[in-house]
């Protein structure tokens, strides 16, 4: 299959130089990369909005302030055991870790610091303008690194960040498995399989019990990404949000075409080789995968729930119930608001939140009630 790229970006011409360096074939997780970080011409590089209703997509805390609000329930109770801060990795529009702050000082719950870990100059940009609206107090808190800290303690957060790790592409058709690339064609991107060559790949596929035709993801950067937090944490938790399944669920025979999308302009597609550049790609997040990289890297694995059971178990049904039902202007959207982020066919289930711990005995908040660990 080719695509037209008639109507195409200033990454293609990108992708074009690249693809002849490399013999004409990029690995897909290559490609992601380069589609969503390249210097010039990534997605999570340009200047377009992204977040939002004037960008591609919504993330839980463009919804509503209550979703940062509940989360500083489950931040705070491990502030109080570890002491430090928080670690925010792809703060997005800064949001987020505006909301936690907010709500950090309203519960009096002292943190040394927040810390901003953004790939992405644009989006450190942005957040760097959304947090200085703070007031000076809480503001003063705030800093943006480059690298990952070293004995970090606290809490470290990751909201739709695993889903935008870059992964490997795999089919199987009646020859077995082939790893799916990129290559350029008649002056346009298309896909090619080759055998598989990463022995990590290979295992990967070996271990699934599924039938041709089948077209999956693996993302082996879950795995490097996990093991270097692990490295930075002293003392605290790893807390990763995302939409995203249990291996058997996410590797289940039914489905054959992976889980891979983008979003433009709030439409949804399956086609990464169209506009590269312009459209955010990303995949489900395998959590067994997640666990197993976060016990691989000495890390525990202290909870795992649907976003609904994290966000009821740490109080947000609470938060709702102390806003005034006669204040119509606030109430009505906060209600709305919860709607969306609890019900399970919105984002309740398909969103998931698992907890990478270290030195933390109590059990935390979040994953008091119905705890799915054994699930994994
Ligand atoms: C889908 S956006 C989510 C933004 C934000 N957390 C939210 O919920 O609105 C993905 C974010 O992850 C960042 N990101 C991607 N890879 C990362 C990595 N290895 N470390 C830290 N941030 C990363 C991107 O730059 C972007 O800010």
């Amino acid at each position: 299959m080719t695509v037209d790229t008639t109507d195409q970006t200033p990454a293609l011409a990108m992708f074009r130089t690249l693809l002849g360096a490399n013999k004409n074939w990029l690995d897909f997780a290559s490609f992601m990369h380069h589609a969503l970080y390249d210097s010039k011409y990534g997605y999570y590089t340009g200047d377009a909005y992204k977040f939002g209703s004037r960008g591609d997509f919504i993330t839980a805390p463009e919804i509503s302030d209550l979703f940062g609000r509940t989360i500083a329930r489950q931040v705070a109770q491990v502030l109080k055991i570890s002491g430090g801060g928080v670690l925010e990795l792809g703060g997005g529009s800064g949001i987020l870790g505006s909301d936690i702050l907010v709500e950090l000082n309203r519960l009096e719950c002292p943190i040394e610091e927040y810390l901003f870990f953004e790939p992405s100059p644009t989006l450190t940009q942005r957040q760097k303008e959304r947090l200085a609206q703070l007031a000076p107090a809480i503001g003063a808190k705030v800093r943006w690194v480059s690298e990952l800290p070293t004995s970090f303690k606290g809490v470290i957060l990751a909201n739709e960040v695993f889903d935008a790790l870059p992964v490997h592409l795999l089919s199987c058709n009646d020859e077995g498995w082939k790893e799916r690339g990129v290559i350029f064609q008649n002056e346009s991107l298309a896909w090619k399989d080759k055998p598989i060559e990463d022995e990590r790949l290979s295992s990967a596929v070996n271990h699934l019990n599924v039938g041709a035709p089948y077209v999956t993801e693996v993302c082996l950067a879950v795995n490097g990404l996990v093991a270097n937090l692990s490295e930075s944490l002293d003392v605290g938790a790893l807390l990763a949000i995302d939409y995203g399944y249990e291996h058997q669920v996410y590797y289940h025979p039914d489905r054959r075409d992976g889980t891979l999308s983008c979003h433009y302009q709030h439409r949804v597609d399956s086609d990464p080789l169209d506009r590269p550049g312009l459209k955010d790609i990303t995949a489900h997040v395998d959590f067994t995968r997640v666990a197993n990289a976060g016990m691989d890297a000495g890390l525990e694995v202290s909870g795992y729930v649907t976003q609904a059971d994290f966000l009821v178990n740490c109080g947000i049904t609470d938060l709702l119930q102390a806003i005034d039902p006669d204040r119509l202007e606030e109430y009505l959207p906060a209600v709305s608001a919860v709607q969306k982020l609890l019900s399970p066919s919105i984002m309740g289930d398909m969103f998931k939140v698992m907890s990478l711990s270290r030195g933390i005995d109590e059990p935390l908040v979040g994953f008091s009630r119905r705890d799915r660990r054994h699930v994994l």
